[in-house]
């Protein structure tokens, strides 16, 4: 089954200690109750040591959204010192996971293999997954985008079993935009999602949401999301901040009747 509904993930990278945790969580309820997203799916991300009482305030003040996880093990359990599982991960209510972040990629040496591997794991395990995929200024400038996002496409989903396909959301996250305030042009985002859904549907993966990522902000959202073409974003900086992230998601809700 495909969606229409879009698609809000705030990633809240190394950021907040669980009182902090729960403090954003509670902001975010409140606003919601106030002016519930219609149309637009919501995933918060939060640091591992957070997800616990983040899952409990969203699940005794009925939070309408879901619950990820930044990066997991592609081992099921084990001498990996400082690891987390997938089954870890199930236990507390996660629901999502990122997989192939770029900081992850670069700064966690966190190749294709790894990440091929990872994303198995994830949905193996019955958990939805984040691949995150985008290229680099050098890429970029070399007009070679197209090409680098292609293969790590295949490389992450080439002979993925049928019946995970459901479980796969793509976000494009060009490096260079993100946590910089430069974000991609619409028309450069446009081509990338367009080139990403051909790829995923020769790939068998037709319909599958694509994301944005970079310096998403409530003030470029609409447009983005209008010339862009994108099923949702994948937020940092902005979703730290409540009315921020909330105000990101009411411009995708705003967005929904005219995208499609
Ligand atoms: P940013 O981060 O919104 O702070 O640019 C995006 C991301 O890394 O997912």
């Amino acid at each position: 089954m495909t969606t229409n509904r879009l698609l809000v993930i705030g990633n809240w990278k190394m950021n907040l200690d669980f009182v902090e945790a729960v403090h954003l969580g509670q902001q975010i309820g409140v606003i919601l109750k106030n002016r519930p997203a219609e149309h637009t799916d919501i995933v918060v991300v939060p640091p591992f040591v957070d997800l616990r009482s983040v899952t409990s305030i969203v699940d005794s003040e009925r939070i309408a959204v879901d619950i990820g996880a930044q990066h997991v093990s592609a081992n099921d359990n084990g001498a990996f010192t400082g690891e987390i599982s997938t089954s870890m991960l199930k236990r507390l209510g996660v629901t999502w996971v990122l997989v192939g972040h770029s900081e992850r990629r670069t700064m966690y040496h966190m190749d294709d293999e790894v990440v091929a591997r990872t994303l198995r794991a994830v949905v193996a395990s019955g958990l939805n997954v984040v691949l995150c995929v985008g290229e680099g200024g050098d890429v970029r400038d070399n007009d070679e985008q197209n090409d680098f996002v292609s293969a790590q496409l295949h490389s992450a989903l080439g002979g993925l079993d049928e019946k995970y396909i459901e479980q796969v959301t793509v976000a494009y996250e060009p490096i260079w935009a993100i946590g910089t305030g430069r974000t991609a042009e619409g028309e450069q985002i446009r081509a990338m999602t367009r080139h990403i859904r051909s790829v995923l549907s020769a790939m068998g993966m037709a319909g599958r949401r694509v994301l944005y990522g970079g310096s998403v902000s409530p003030e470029n959202a609409a447009s983005i999301i209008t010339e862009g073409g994108v099923d949702g974003f994948l937020v940092g900086g902005a979703s730290l901040v409540a009315e921020k992230f909330l105000a990101i998601i009411q411009a995708c809700d705003g967005c929904y009747a005219g995208k499609r």
